[in-house]
């Protein structure tokens, strides 16, 4: 990408904010703005879970190459090269303050996509998750762990295409049994969210044509 500055990590002006349904969907400051005519997302790194109380945005660390964001933009650069799909990484920033950093990425932004959460209000085609379990298998076949795969962070396209995104703390990981707790994290993540809702029954029925669609891959 032409003009790659520090300044791009201080947008002038954003086009919008990653819409936030409910606590489960990320912590994340998402924004989305345009550079050199490309759409763009800025995420700020935030702390999850109890220490987001005190630590807020701030990671322990001192080397940049270590930091949150500079691993998730090496991984997903791998990814990317592999052909998987997977959000374009562009710029990470480390900004080191004592033994604390705080961290920034950059990614292209997929275009015309919708997160998995979204499109549960009502029921999707066989196919569409089919070919999502087809995606996930292509993912472990690459070896690739997700540390968060969960339905806000699968994006779908018009053409039933899925996206992985929100790499923090994923890695390249050997082995194989870490593969079906990774779906099961996904199983639970939708029975969640359909819970009480008038398509859970489209949603295990779903599930079980993403498993069809998982070993067909395989
Ligand atoms: N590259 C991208 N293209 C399009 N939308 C994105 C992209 N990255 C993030 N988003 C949107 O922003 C939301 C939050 O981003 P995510 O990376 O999951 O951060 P977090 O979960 O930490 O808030 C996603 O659920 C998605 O809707
Ligand atoms: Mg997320």
């Amino acid at each position: 990408m032409p003009e790659l500055t520090a300044d791009l990590f201080q947008p002038r002006s954003f086009v919008g904010v990653a819409e936030v349904h409910g606590q489960e969907m990320g912590r994340g400051e998402v924004r989305f703005f345009t550079h050199a005519d490309q759409n763009l997302v800025l995420r700020h790194y935030r702390r999850g879970g109890f220490v987001r109380h005190f630590l807020a945005d701030r990671y322990l660390g001192l080397q940049a190459s270590a930091s949150r964001s500079f691993r998730e933009w090496f991984l997903l650069a791998d990814l990317y090269r592999q052909g998987l799909p997977v959000p374009r990484p562009v710029a990470a920033a480390f900004y080191p303050g004592g033994i604390f950093y705080r961290a920034d990425l950059i990614t292209c932004q997929l275009e015309n996509v919708q997160p998995l959460s979204t499109l549960l209000q009502s029921p999707l085609p066989d196919s569409t998750w089919r070919a999502l379990g087809g995606t996930l298998q292509q993912f472990h076949a690459a070896q690739v762990f997700h540390a968060d795969l969960n339905a806000h962070n699968i994006l779908l396209d018009r053409h039933q295409q899925a996206y992985l995104i929100d790499f923090d703390r994923g890695s390249i990981r050997k082995g194989q049994n870490w593969k079906q707790e990774n779906l099961r994290r996904l199983h639970r993540s939708l029975l969640k969210l359909s819970a009480s809702s008038p398509i859970a029954e489209d949603v295990e029925a779903g599930w079980q044509q993403l498993l069809t669609g998982y070993r067909q891959t395989d």
